[in-house]
């Protein structure tokens, strides 16, 4: 077992700088999510750990053992490395059938034959892959295709696994499974793990810690308690959760409220503390869906912090009704209980738990 490094990694391909000076280190056993958007860098930055590419400038260790410094010429290739992968186009063998192709990385080891029909049989088990053993690839749906190249890479217990976005073929229920199975395997087998995604919720769920990335450059790393509650920047804050926060701007007033043209808000006498240097400045607030009340239901009275606005759009999706309201040229996304009289329409009052709220500079990092 072994921890991975990166340290100011570059990858740079001809015009299009695809990792900024990244600098990431995943512990021994963790399971580390890359969460970002699509051409964020994510699958470049797996593939240089495999092996797969070179970093234009920059060190990788695996281990203490340093696999990748262009600047003095190291360089170790992929099958040296002791990883398995699982990509986002994975290829199984066509003519070998379900068994052969996970048996393959045991059968390339000489491990014997009661112990590799042992372990494709555990695995077989655990992906659901039990009655498809003796079928060739092509017999295969997308998504059983995908759960054997699964079972081929956590077959056998390697430093490292790097996986990207290896269940993204597969249905919602399904998916939902796997991501606890997956989670619960790599807690057993203890083995590092570098898990891409660019899906929100399968970060959250199955992350000890996410590194969250935007165009080549890390934002924030941290536990999926971290990202949520203290984002670092508003690309983390609005990237994470669903709906995503809110963000209203505004400029912050010598008395501890923030004018928003249309109303005010207060913040609270910490969070002005906090914030104090930046009075007169233009800011954004953050606030998310779920720390939105409806005024009748409201947990929480607080004069200051309610407005009045308009629900534009109301999505009821049974245990709670998500409603976009326009307040003046503000909008506001709420996540309401079942309970909720809100009507598509109509008038609704809205109390902001404003202990909630986060505050950003015009660069977009955090103040709070
Ligand atoms: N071989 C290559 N040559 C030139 N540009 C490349 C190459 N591979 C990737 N890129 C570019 O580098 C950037 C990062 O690509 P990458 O595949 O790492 O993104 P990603 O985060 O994995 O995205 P996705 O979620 O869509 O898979 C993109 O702008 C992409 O077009
Ligand atoms: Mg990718």
């Amino acid at each position: 077992m072994a921890g991975v490094r990166l340290i100011n990694v570059w990858k740079e391909f001809d015009n299009v700088v695809a990792v900024k000076n990244m600098t990431l280190e995943v512990k021994d056993g963790e399971f580390m999510i890359l969460l970002g958007p699509s051409g964020c860098g994510k699958t470049t930055t797996l593939r240089m750990i495999a092996g797969l590419e070179e970093p234009t400038r920059g060190q990788i260790y695996i281990g203490d053992r340093l696999v990748a410094d262009p600047e003095k010429d190291v360089f170790v290739p992929p099958k040296d490395r002791d990883i398995a992968m699982v990509f986002q186009s994975y290829a199984l063998y066509p003519h070998m059938t379900v068994y052969d192709n996970i048996a393959f990385p045991l059968k390339l080891r000489k491990v014997p034959k009661n112990e590799i029909d042992r372990r494709v049989r555990e695995v077989a088990e655990l992906l659901g892959l039990t009655e498809l053993l003796k079928r060739k690839p092509r017999e295969l749906s997308g998504g059983q295709r995908q759960r054997v190249a699964l079972g081929r890479a956590i077959i056998r217990k390697p430093q490292v696994f790097l996986m990207d976005e290896p269940l993204s073929n597969l249905d919602a229920k399904l998916r939902v499974k796997m991501r606890a199975e997956l989670k619960k395997l790599q807690k057993q087998l203890g083995v590092t793990t570098i898990y891409v995604t660019h899906d929100q919720v399968e970060a959250m769920t199955m992350g000890d810690r996410i590194a969250v990335i935007n165009i080549g450059v890390l934002q924030q790393v941290g536990t999926p308690e971290e990202v949520y509650n203290k984002p670092s920047n508003t690309f983390v804050a609005g990237f994470i959760g669903t709906p995503p926060m809110n963000f209203l701007k505004g400029t912050l007033l010598e008395d501890g409220r923030m004018d928003f043209g249309e109303f005010l808000l207060r913040l609270t006498p910490d969070q002005f503390e906090i914030s104090k240097d930046y009075v007169g400045k233009t800011l954004t607030l953050g606030i998310r869906p779920e720390d939105i009340y409806d005024a009748e239901l409201s947990p929480i009275q607080d004069e200051e912090n309610t407005v009045v606005g308009r629900v534009e759009i109301l999505e009821n999706l049974g245990n709670e009704k998500i409603v976009h309201v326009s307040i003046g040229e503000h909008s506001l996304t709420a996540s309401l209980p079942p309970e909720s009289k809100a009507r598509e329409g109509s008038k609704i009052k809205l109390v902001l738990n404003i202990r909630k709220a986060h505050l950003f500079r015009e660069s977009g990092d955090a103040i709070f």
